[in-house]
């Protein structure tokens, strides 16, 4: 068994970012910048805008943090999103979500120019990632492509059984497996809530890609001897262990089922700190080319 070591990989694919920044600074050319909108102060939120921020400082990214309280009203955000997709400084921003009740998420992130949303959330580059043209892919599924390419894990024709069928990860991540490339190529199963005989189906994966929310879902009976777990989960769970009070669980009943795998990834520092990696990807992207 080897453990897919996501902080690892991560710190790898950042400093190539960093690279890529010093070279065009080296060029003159325009230092990637993005912008993040954050409502609000809800704890988890402040942590991963904080984590992005940071992201941006090591990899020599410009950032702006806009800051809103909780009864911003949904004008106010729908002008700021409009003035920076107006703004040739900001090459790509992101409005973290959740957002307060009274705002609807879906009418902001269609206010995004695609062009510039780098957290690939736009129904033109959902859509456009679904026939395969160029388009920002949404960080966590990115993250996990990246995680297997690094690893170089065959994907081509194998059977990959992906269990949630959320528009950010389980939907995206089952399109990336079955288009034309690697990785990709693979015979694409997706689970959910309503699946009949899912031990069945899932016990039959090469690759399982673990989606829905619930901690230690998958068991070791779930999954065939050599099969590769990607561990998507990351619920918060209380724990005397940790200062915070809480530590996160996977989806994967990680001790039992990590015997049985050719690769696994672990939470924490499996697919988590890909993420903010794919978003930065994104960013320089939106800051190369324009599509
Ligand atoms: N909230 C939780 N994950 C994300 C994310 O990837 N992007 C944004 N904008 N908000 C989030």
């Amino acid at each position: 068994m080897q453990l897919i070591d996501g902080k690892a990989i991560a710190d790898v694919v950042k400093a190539e970012i960093a690279e890529t920044v010093r070279l065009r600074k080296e060029q003159g050319l325009k230092v990637p910048h993005l912008a993040a909108i954050l409502v609000g102060h809800d704890g988890g939120s402040e942590t991963y805008v904080a984590h992005k921020v940071k992201a941006c400082e090591q990899v020599g990214f410009e950032s702006t943090l806009i800051r809103f309280e909780a009864d911003v009203t949904e004008e106010e955000l729908l002008a700021t999103v409009e003035k920076l997709n107006n703004d040739s400084q900001i090459d790509g921003f992101i409005v973290q979500l959740p957002l307060p009740k009274h705002i609807s998420e879906q009418k902001v992130i269609e206010a995004i120019d695609y062009r510039k949303d780098v957290d690939g959330f736009h129904p033109i580059n959902v859509g456009r990632a679904s026939i395969g043209l160029p388009s920002f892919v949404s960080a966590t599924p990115a993250g996990i492509l990246e995680l297997l390419k690094r690893y170089e894990i065959p994907t081509k024709g194998k059977r990959c059984v992906v269990i949630g069928r959320s528009n950010i990860v389980g939907k995206p991540v089952a399109g990336l497996m079955m288009q034309k490339a690697y990785p990709g190529d693979a015979t694409v199963t997706v689970c959910h809530s309503h699946t009949e005989n899912l031990k069945e189906i899932v016990s039959q994966a090469d690759i399982i890609i673990a989606a829905l929310g619930s901690p230690e879902f998958l068991t070791a009976d779930m999954v065939k001897e050599g099969a590769v777990v990607i561990d998507v989960g990351t619920t918060r769970v209380p724990s005397s262990e940790t200062k915070s009070g809480w530590k996160l669980k996977g989806d994967v009943k990680f001790d039992e089922v990590a015997p049985k795998c050719s690769y696994i990834t672990p939470v924490p520092g499996g697919v988590g700190p890909m993420t903010i990696v794919s978003l930065l990807k994104n960013t320089l992207l939106a800051t190369e080319i324009k599509f």
